[in-house]
C-alpha cells in the first residue's frame, strides 16, 4: 500500500482519473506562473520613480479584451471535453446486474455477490483484471465508498442506490475508507479490497459459499452454544447454525478476515478476547453493545469464532 495511494493508480479507472488531474494542474500551473509572473514584472518595473509623472492613460482595448475573453473560453472548452472523456472512463454506465452489492453500515461494510451469494463483511475479495460493477447501498445514513488506487468516490445513500466499478490490474490488496463524516467511529469504517488470481479469486468464494463448520467439542462447541442460547444471534448471521440476522456483519467466516471492527485491530485471538470482553473499549460507539461475558465465556466465544474459517 502507497502512502499516497490517490497518486498511484492501479485500475483503469482510477487512471483515467489520475491523467485528469495531471493536465488540469499543469493548466493551472502554467496560468499561475504567467499570472504570478506578470504580477511581479509590473510591481518591478512600473513601480512609481522619483521624478516621474503619471504614465499615459489608456482606457479599452478591443484586441486584449478579445483576448483574454478566448483564452479562458479555450481553457474551459479543454477542461470540459476532458472531463467527459474521463467520466466515460472512469464511470460507464452500470451493468444491469451488479457483481457485488455493497452496504454502508454504522460503522462496517456489507458485501453481497450477486451470483454466488457469497456474504462478507469488510474484506471484499475480487478477481485481478475484471471490471466489476458495484452497487452501493446504505443501511442507515450518508457513507462513501472510496478504494484509492482502484477508482473514484461515491456516496452511500439510504433508498438511492448509487453504482461504480472497481478493477485491479493484479494481484494486491487495497485499503479503503469510508470517505463521508457518518458518526462517531467514521474513522473506523476501513476495508480491504483484495485482488486475486481469478483460480485464487474463485477458491475464495468456493470457501466463503461453505456453512460454518460444527466444532466437536471443547471450548469451540461450548462457544458455540453460548452463542446460539445468547442475543448475539439477534444480529449476526452464521450459516449452518440457528443464527440468521443480517444487522451485524456475517460471522460464517469470521477467523478467515485480517481485520476486525473494520479495520481497528488485527484479527487476532488476543484482539478478539479484547473485543469480546468490551467492545465499546476497542471501538467506543459501536453498535455491539458490552454483554459483560466472564472469562470464561469470552475464551469460549473465541475458541469458536476462531473456527470460523
Ligand atoms: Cu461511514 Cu463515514
Amino acid at each position: 500500500m502507497n502512502a499516497l495511494p490517490v497518486l498511484d493508480p492501479q485500475s483503469p479507472q482510477a487512471r483515467a482519473i489520475f491523467h485528469l488531474a495531471i493536465v488540469a494542474g499543469i493548466i493551472f500551473a502554467v496560468i499561475f506562473a504567467i499570472v504570478s509572473g506578470m504580477v511581479v514584472y509590473a510591481l518591478m518595473r512600473c513601480r512609481w520613480r522619483e521624478g516621474e509623472g503619471d504614465p499615459k492613460q489608456i482606457a479599452g482595448n478591443k484586441t486584449v479584451e478579445l483576448v483574454w475573453t478566448a483564452i479562458p473560453f479555450l481553457i474551459v472548452v479543454t477542461l470540459f471535453v476532458l472531463t467527459w472523456k474521463t467520466m466515460g472512463a472512469a464511470d460507464p454506465p452500470p451493468a444491469p446486474e451488479p457483481d457485488i452489492v455493497i452496504t454502508g453500515h454504522q460503522w462496517w461494510w456489507e458485501a453481497r455477490y450477486s451470483k454466488s451469494g457469497v456474504v462478507t463483511a469488510n474484506e471484499i475479495h475480487i478477481p485481478a483484471g475484471t471490471p466489476l460493477s458495484i452497487r452501493l447501498e446504505a443501511a442507515d445514513v450518508l457513507h462513501e465508498f472510496w478504494v484509492p488506487e482502484l477508482s473514484r468516490k461515491m456516496t452511500t445513500v439510504p433508498g438511492q442506490p448509487n453504482n461504480i466499478w472497481i478493477q485491479s490490474d493484479h494481484p494486491a490488496t487495497y485499503l479503503g475508507v469510508c470517505s463521508e463524516f457518518c458518526g462517531t467511529q467514521h474513522a473506523w469504517m476501513h476495508f480491504l479490497v483484495v485482488a486475486e488470481a481469478p483460480a485464487q479469486f474463485q477458491a475464495w468464494e468456493q470457501a466463503q459459499l461453505a456453512p460454518a463448520k460444527m466444532p466437536a467439542g471443547g471450548n469451540a462447541a461450548q462457544g458455540l452454544a453460548l452463542f446460539q442460547q445468547t442475543s448475539c444471534i439477534n444480529c449476526h448471521a452464521i450459516k449452518g447454525t440457528v443464527a440468521t440476522a443480517g444487522v451485524g456483519p456475517d460471522l460464517t467466516h469470521f477467523a478467515s478476515r485480517k481485520k476486525l471492527g473494520a479495520g481497528i485491530a488485527d484479527n487476532t485471538p488476543e484482539n478478539l478476547q479484547r473485543w469480546l470482553a468490551d467492545p465499546q473499549q476497542v471501538k467506543r460507539g459501536v453498535k455491539m453493545p458490552d454483554y459483560k461475558f466472564t472469562e470464561s465465556q469470552v475464551t469460549q466465544l473465541s475458541a469458536y469464532l476462531e473456527t470460523l474459517q
